[in-house]
């Protein structure tokens, strides 16, 4: 039940906005709760293949294991031209941001180049999946940015977006409007949003659980608390 406030309806209008036929190739950039989620619900709505990005092993043997998900590791491996060739050159038919303002890269010039912006105040997020996406996908594809975006970004690739015509759809969840259909899916033993739990916590552990979490310490994907 606990993840129908916030993460499971993120991760399945994120998969929603994709408007995935059968046998579409998605892409979801970010393994963390929202990115799993996305993934198994984008598997749900008829998806193929899915693709899930990060640079974490052990969220990214989740994605695999538990979502049953084929992975790339973007600090060992080029993103697009692995996306090129599992796609045979297409680019995925739709690509999920489930990473948002606070993206890392794997190049620690790129990386350095917008958190110097950001320190400047001259950019306000770090778009680097957002940007990785757009450069990715098919000519006519989905971009759904479910990652949270709080301002500016800066390198938006337009000219790619607008040549070749992919659509962005984006949004907040709406979580009232998915409670009751994921909770049908729950019952019906469709989803299990059990597996992201990697940490139970008693509530006088709430600031480890917030450090384990946040620094990606010992394998933490989620943690519950428990008062
Ligand atoms: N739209 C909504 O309603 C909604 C709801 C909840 C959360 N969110 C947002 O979704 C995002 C993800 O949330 P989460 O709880 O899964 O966070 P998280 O921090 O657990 O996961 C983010 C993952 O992105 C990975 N990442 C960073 N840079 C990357 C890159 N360049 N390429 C690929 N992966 C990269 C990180 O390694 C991390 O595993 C956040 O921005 C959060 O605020 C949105």
């Amino acid at each position: 039940m606990l993840f129908l406030s916030d993460v499971l309806p993120a991760g399945y209008m994120a998969a929603e906005m994709c408007d995935i036929k059968r046998g579409d190739i998605v892409a979801v950039w970010g393994a963390g709760a929202v990115g799993q989620f996305a993934a198994v619900s984008a598997y749900l709505l008829g998806a193929e293949r899915v693709i899930v990005i990060d640079r974490f092993p052990y969220r990214l043997r989740m994605a695999q294991e538990k979502v049953g998900a084929e992975t790339i590791n973007y600090e060992d491996t080029d993103v697009m031209d692995a996306l090129r060739e599992m796609t045979a050159g297409r680019g995925p038919d739709a690509c999920i941001d489930a990473v948002g303002m606070e993206g890392h890269h794997a190049s620690p010039a790129l990386h350095a180049y917008d958190k110097a912006k950001q320190g400047m105040k001259v950019e306000t997020d770090r778009p680097h999946a957002l940007r990785e996406a757009v450069l990715s996908c098919r000519n006519g594809g989905t971009i759904s940015a479910t990652g949270a975006y709080g301002g500016f970004v800066d390198k938006f690739p337009m000219g790619s977006f607008m040549n070749r015509s992919l659509t962005m759809r984006s949004g907040q969840a709406h979580v009232q409007r998915y409670m009751r259909p994921l909770l049908e899916r729950i019952r019906k033993g469709q989803i299990d949003p059990s597996f992201i739990i990697t940490h139970t916590m008693r509530l006088d552990d709430t600031p480890q659980g917030y450090d384990i979490f946040k620094n990606k310490q010992d394998d933490c994907v989620k943690v519950v608390l428990k008062p």
